[in-house]
């Protein structure tokens, strides 16, 4: 049996922390890494381990998020489950778990799905790859955050080795029998 791995990513930080996870877990547990906006079919028999990652932009995870969840309650419940969300707010010491982090938290009690494991990752800030509007925004959200404003920088926040430790706990929660 192998591993799911879903993201739901805009400018690719997410799916790189998805590709780490599969990392981590791998050689002893083998994973698909798939986008969730192309995962319309999965077919579960394959997976006994599924995991979800999702970044935020302006104060929203993709609406498909909450659907995907929705729709496949089930299938997740019956699988090892866990979910990671990824965005700036996160770099900051006091807003980077599952109970500090505003967005997560809000997801948490919407969501009918409720995953045995969630980490909350700081994102990046690439200003030089972002349209004309989403730069000055960003800046302008940094300025009043206390974060970079230099609009030529790109910094990755991600703390790395916390999404290893995620990944190994992922990897040690007790199997389900399908
Ligand atoms: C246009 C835009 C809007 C964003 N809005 C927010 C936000 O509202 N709150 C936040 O904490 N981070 C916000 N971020 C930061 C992203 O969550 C962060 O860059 C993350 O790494 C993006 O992940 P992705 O590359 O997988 O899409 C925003 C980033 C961009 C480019």
């Amino acid at each position: 049996m192998k591993a799911l791995i879903l993201y739901s990513s805009r400018d690719g930080q997410t799916r790189e922390i998805a590709a780490r996870i599969a990392q981590t877990l791998a050689p002893q547990q083998l994973c698909d890494v798939i986008d969730l906006l192309q995962a319309q079919r999965v077919d579960w028999t394959q997976y006994d381990r599924v995991l979800i990652g999702a970044s935020i932009r302006y104060g929203h995870f993709n609406p498909a998020l909450m659907k995907f969840v929705t729709q496949h309650q089930l299938q997740l419940q019956q699988r090892v489950n866990g979910f990671f969300s990824v965005n700036l707010t996160a770099r900051k010491a006091d807003k980077c778990t599952p109970e500090t982090n505003a967005y997560t938290r809000k997801f948490l009690e919407k969501s009918p799905w409720q995953p045995e494991c969630c980490a909350v990752f700081a994102g990046a800030l690439r200003y030089p790859r972002y349209r004309w509007f989403d730069r000055i925004m960003i800046q302008l959200i940094m300025r009043m955050t206390g974060g970079e404003t230099d609009t030529s920088k790109e910094v990755d926040y991600t703390d790395w080795n916390k999404v290893t430790l995620f990944a190994q706990d992922f990897a040690h929660l007790p199997g389900k029998s399908l």
